[in-house]
């Protein structure tokens, strides 16, 4: 899967949104408007959405996939606020019409919102012919969301400040990952309330781990602070974290994000994927899925 926009015979662009996942997440401190401080392993995986971006007469959207139907009732999708503001920056019309194939469960902690948005800003870049820089572009993709810088690298980065201080991660060894949603969209602000207690050190890795096991190990050492909280929002993430750790081959099982959904690290593509099929076999309405982490 390439983040890269791809440009179709008739002129429309293709963009991929792989989903985020944070490999870990310490809350490291809060700011005086409220937002907190982070740091956050992210990696991407290559499972995602995919936007269609076509010139056209006006702006619009059309959402299809398998998770369609969760958006259908949001008034101001962030894939029409990006185009917008990518639009005023330029100074030229929002003229796109745009289809987002949604397959990522939406308020999930993989980012499916913000992966949307990023590869709007990195689409019309290119449909519009913009010069813009990346550093621009992550300026306004922070506007939309705290997430949306990270996304708009969709490769590995360690996340500061409050997710606009992006540090290449070191490489990451060749791994899978198998994805569980038990089913219950939870509020990233909720979440965030809900969190007592101290805040974290932040531990960036030092090192590139050699494999997975070692990937798995060095991570095992860190975890995310917003488990506990989202738990108590929602208790099935105990169960979807239960059912990972059980499953074979499964190296590490953590939360993503500010949940729900929830990672098991594999060594075996063949095994993610059996995890991932065996816990959807048990757990009807719960969304899995099995991917590869992109490096
Ligand atoms: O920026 P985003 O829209 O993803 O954030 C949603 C909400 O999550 C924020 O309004 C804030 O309440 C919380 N948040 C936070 N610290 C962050 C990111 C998000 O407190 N670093």
């Amino acid at each position: 899967m390439t983040a890269r926009p791809v440009r179709a015979a008739d002129g429309s662009l293709t963009v991929l949104a792989p989903a985020k996942i944070n490999l870990y997440l310490h809350v490291t401190g809060r700011r005086a408007d409220g937002y907190h401080l982070l740091d956050s392993l992210a990696a991407f995986v290559d499972v995602g959405d995919t936007l269609a971006l076509r010139p056209a007469a006006s702006l619009s959207l059309e959402i299809d996939g398998p998770m369609a139907t969760s958006l259908a009732a949001e008034a101001d999708n962030i894939v029409l606020r990006a185009a917008r503001l990518m639009a005023d920056w330029a100074g030229v019309p929002p003229n796109v019409a745009i289809r987002l194939t949604k397959r990522l469960p939406v308020a999930s902690g993989i980012g499916g919102g913000s992966a949307d948005a990023a590869a709007v800003l990195r689409g019309l870049r290119v449909l519009w012919g913009l010069e813009v820089s990346d550093g621009e572009l992550a300026r306004l993709g922070l506007a939309l969301g705290a997430d949306v810088p990270v996304c708009l690298g969709a490769c590995a980065a360690t996340m500061g400040g409050i997710g606009e201080t992006l540090t290449p991660a070191p490489a990451l060894p060749e791994c899978w990952l198998a994805l569980v949603n038990p089913g219950v969209a939870l509020a990233t602000p909720a979440v965030f309330r809900a969190r007592t207690g101290d805040f974290s050190p932040p531990m960036p890795l030092a090192d590139a781990p050699a494999d997975a096991a070692a990937l798995a190990a060095a991570l095992a050492l860190r975890g995310n602070d917003l488990t506990a909280p989202a738990i108590t929002l929602a208790p099935d993430i105990a169960v979807a974290l239960g059912d990972l750790e059980q499953a074979a081959g499964c190296l590490l099982a953590r939360m993503s994000g500010s949940g729900a959904t929830c990672f098991g690290l594999f060594a075996e593509g063949a095994a993610a994927r059996a995890a991932a099929r065996s816990i959807a076999a048990r757990r009807p309405g719960w969304w899995t899925a099995a991917g590869h982490l992109i490096r």
